[in-house]
């Protein structure tokens, strides 16, 4: 799967978030192919592009929400996004201390594997959780409160954050 190259209205940016949750299966393929190398490496790409997803959505997006939108919805207090990144965020951190000894030479034991991926299954379903939330309030009340010419320039700067993530990520390769 390709990361998206343009983004018209900040709906669209769950086609990142669709890139992302892509990414993470890729890594849990490579697990449960014993590929460790490729599995900590796709993980550590995915912790680069989220991280900075979610620096961007904190340092422009949610801003600019909170000026907008007066009053916020119930589902779209702020603090619902900053702790859910933060969570989202701390998974992705456990993952790779979890899964950063593992090697063919030295491969999990059953029980390891099994409780990553249960952890694997909750993880998925925050992030699930979370975007559902953007799409439904930030991304949705952003695009209908927010004039064509600053709409572009923002989702120029998402881009733009996604395409220096992406060089990062090619430092690490
Ligand atoms: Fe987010
Ligand atoms: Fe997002």
């Amino acid at each position: 799967m390709k990361l998206p190259q343009s983004y018209h209205s900040f709906r669209e940016l769950d086609q990142f978030h669709n890139y992302i949750d892509s990414s993470f299966r890729t890594f849990q393929i490579f697990l449960m192919h014993k590929k460790y190398k490729q599995a900590k490496l796709e993980l550590k790409r995915l912790q680069i592009l989220l991280g900075q997803h979610i620096k961007d959505e904190e340092a422009l997006l949610l801003p600019l929400y909170k000026k907008l939108i007066n009053p916020l919805p119930k589902g779209g207090a702020l603090e619902f996004y900053i702790r859910e990144h933060e969570q989202i965020s701390g998974y992705v951190k456990r993952f790779l201390q979890t899964i950063h000894d593992w090697s063919v030479e030295k491969p999990p034991a059953g029980l390891e594997l099994v409780k990553l991926f249960d952890a694997c299954y909750d993880f998925k379903h925050l992030v699930d959780h979370h975007d559902t939330r953007e799409d439904t309030f930030l991304y949705r009340l952003l695009d209908q409160k927010t004039q064509d010419k600053k709409r572009k320039a923002l989702l120029e700067k998402m881009l733009n954050g996604q395409q220096n993530a992406l060089e990062a990520c090619d430092a690490v390769t």
